[in-house]
């Protein structure tokens, strides 16, 4: 398939899928495997809607935010129903907010989306209500990764499980967890008898998952004592990429909906973190890595989430140039970009999840900094590599980045909504 569009059947199936999986206000990742409302799987949704239903994308995110806690954290999950093929559901979390939610967070994309939806917008006043109700809220979540994820005002923010960075079994985590106690109680896990086993994490990181959830329950997932017992606390150089590219979206927002002083509470805080990502450059790699904050040192793994910095904006043009060198070079080293791990590390498994595949929502927010610094050829190969992938092979949860077969989950939300999403702009050019 050509680059130029991603042709009617691919954009029928996209919007099948993202219809399938719409539960009456709100998208579900994919049915079974995942059966409730995701925070970044919705940010994606809604993108995805935005190119055929406007009112339906906000609506998206407007269901996400009835998870929204009182001071200001978007959890992780919203149980809106009742369902039993999936664990650890709503009766482990033990959180005491209606509707129920984990008592973690996710990527923050919501800034980002809400600003992309309202400037590409087809009806610009509907946009311009629903971003303005929304921004209030956006600000909040800000603030709470500012204040309760930051405590010493590093400009870096904290993360307390792999859960929370969405790149679950990464191999980033892998030292940091294995200070983690394995759970003491029996459990019963429902992913591996949904979708094939290998496509997911081990027990042995389950037993520590489930640690943590547990760990945090019995905190009342209060922050403070979050920070002060959590035993996994890493600055992910993702999450911390994300935020920062959020952020400017959000001052972006705050240019026309917020006052004068959330526009300078932003600019302060944008330009803290810019300066703290000092922290998470590797010049012996040219790269930007993850920092396990109980050891204090850098997590010397190359990941996809080490070119998130681009999307953050956080590069000055010469880093800008090593990253895009770099990942021209792992191009050379894998038919289809960019696989979660680099394809020569020993750990390097085609099909396990966070630990090789490729995954079209990292592409997309890579993309989005590749266009930032101008880097062209970049932006178009992981642009054609993502639309041929989702032509020839379906729209999956994660791909092979070696012979792009798909694995995971299938019919997945946020894969069709990023098809959609590129679909409609080359279509456009
Ligand atoms: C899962 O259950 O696999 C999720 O990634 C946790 O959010």
């Amino acid at each position: 398939m050509s680059t130029d569009g991603i042709g009617r059947a691919l954009r029928d199936r996209a919007i099948e899928i993202l219809r399938t999986n719409d539960q009456g206000g709100y998208t579900i990742p994919t049915k079974g495997l995942y059966p409730f409302q995701w925070n970044w799987d919705s940010g994606f949704a809604a993108l995805g809607f935005a190119e055929f239903d406007e009112p339906r994308a906000w609506q998206e995110l407007e269901l996400l935010f009835r998870g929204q806690w009182d001071d200001g954290m978007l959890p992780h999950i919203v149980f809106h129903q009742p369902q039993d093929s999936y664990f650890p559901g709503p009766d482990v979390w033990g959180t005491s907010h209606e509707p129920p939610t984990t008592g973690i967070t996710q990527p923050p994309v919501l800034a980002t989306v809400s600003r992309y939806m309202l400037e590409h917008a087809t009806d610009p006043d509907l946009a311009s209500e629903r971003a303005a109700a929304l921004y209030p809220k956006i600000l909040a979540w800000h603030r709470w990764w500012w204040s309760k994820r930051d405590r010493d005002g590093s400009g870096l923010v904290v993360i307390y499980h792999p859960w929370e960075t969405g790149r679950d079994n990464s191999p980033v985590w892998d030292e940091a967890l294995a200070r983690v106690e394995p759970t003491k109680k029996p459990y019963q896990r429902r992913d591996t008898s949904l979708i094939d086993a290998s496509h997911r994490p081990h027990a042995y990181e389950y037993d520590r998952y489930l640690f943590l959830v547990e760990l945090f329950r019995d905190c009342g997932y209060d922050p403070d004592a979050m920070a002060a017992k959590s035993p996994f606390k890493v600055a992910d150089v993702g999450i911390n990429a994300i935020l920062q590219g959020g952020n400017r979206d959000l001052l972006a927002l705050a240019e026309r909906f917020g006052t004068e002083a959330e526009r300078a509470e932003i600019t302060t805080r944008i330009a803290l973190s810019d300066g703290a990502f000092e922290r998470l450059w590797s010049p012996e790699r040219s790269l930007y890595l993850c920092l396990d904050l109980v050891s204090d040192q850098l997590i010397d793994i190359a990941t996809s989430a080490s070119f998130l910095p681009l999307f953050g904006r956080v590069a000055d043009p010469a880093r800008a140039a090593l990253l895009a060198d770099q990942l021209r070079a792992w191009g050379e080293r894998c038919r289809w970009l960019v696989p979660s791990l680099h394809p020569d590390d020993t750990r390097f498994e085609p099909f396990r999840y966070w630990r090789g595949p490729l995954w079209f929502v990292i592409n997309w927010l890579i993309a989005r900094g590749l266009n930032a610094y101008k880097i062209d050829d970049l932006e178009k190969r992981l642009q054609g590599d993502t639309l041929n992938l989702a032509a020839n092979f379906g729209l999956h949860e994660h791909y092979s980045p070696v012979d792009g077969e798909g694995g995971g989950g299938d019919t997945f939300t946020w894969s069709a909504a990023v098809a959609l999403s590129w679909g409609a702009a080359h279509a456009a050019t």
